[in-house]
């Protein structure tokens, strides 16, 4: 395929296979440190999704008679940085942006994709079946973000109870402290007296 031939969507198909390797890999890394189950099974849920489209288009660029050009990628640099911290899963997939990718049906950042009239049959199936997974993907990580602000409001409301108890407590113990030193002097000037 000569230049002029070059397919002008060869740059997006770049883009998704070098961005979706990069997801796979910070994922995967991700769920081998959570310690709650249900966010490691989303995590590896979405990594395989990732993974397996970075391949896929890498495969189509292939086809297309190109080779997959890597970027410095520091977005995937920062993402490894992220998910090896000692920060919560919440706070990892807040640093992430990750329960932002679903846009609840607002438009999104795949909308414009087909606009390229020009995308052949073979790579315009392979879009569509990309964007529905990540949009899919994009719910799963929403609602596994819901789960975990919960449990955190939870932990939050849980501590301030506790905390609430023991302030209470302590009241109780200096009202008694107060009844306590009133017996004892009444009964000092008490025996003074006598
Ligand atoms: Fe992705």
């Amino acid at each position: 395929m000569s230049d002029t031939e070059k397919p002008r969507y060869l740059g997006l198909l770049n883009t998704i296979a070098v961005a979706e390797a990069a997801a796979h890999a910070y994922l995967t890394e991700w769920a081998e440190v959570t310690d709650d189950p249900e966010v490691r099974r989303v995590l590896l849920t979405v990594a395989a999704r990732e993974g397996e489209h970075g391949m896929s288009f890498a495969r189509r660029i292939n086809e297309l008679g190109y080779e997959v050009r890597e970027k410095d990628f520091s977005a995937a640099r920062k993402a490894l940085e992220i998910v090896r911290s000692d920060r919560s899963d919440l706070d990892k997939m807040e640093a992430l942006e990750l329960h932002k990718l679903d846009t609840r049906g607002a438009p999104d950042l795949f909308d414009d994709i087909f606009k390229d009239h020009s995308i052949d049959i073979r790579t315009g199936e392979l879009l569509g079946r990309y964007i529905a997974e990540e949009r899919d993907s994009a719910r799963l990580l929403r609602s596994c973000h819901e789960c975990l602000r919960a449990a955190r409001n939870g932990d939050d409301r849980a501590r301030s109870d506790r905390l609430a108890g023991i302030e209470a407590k302590v009241d109780a113990l200096g009202r008694s402290v107060d009844e306590l030193r009133q017996i004892v002097c009444g009964a000092s000037v008490g025996t003074n007296s006598s």
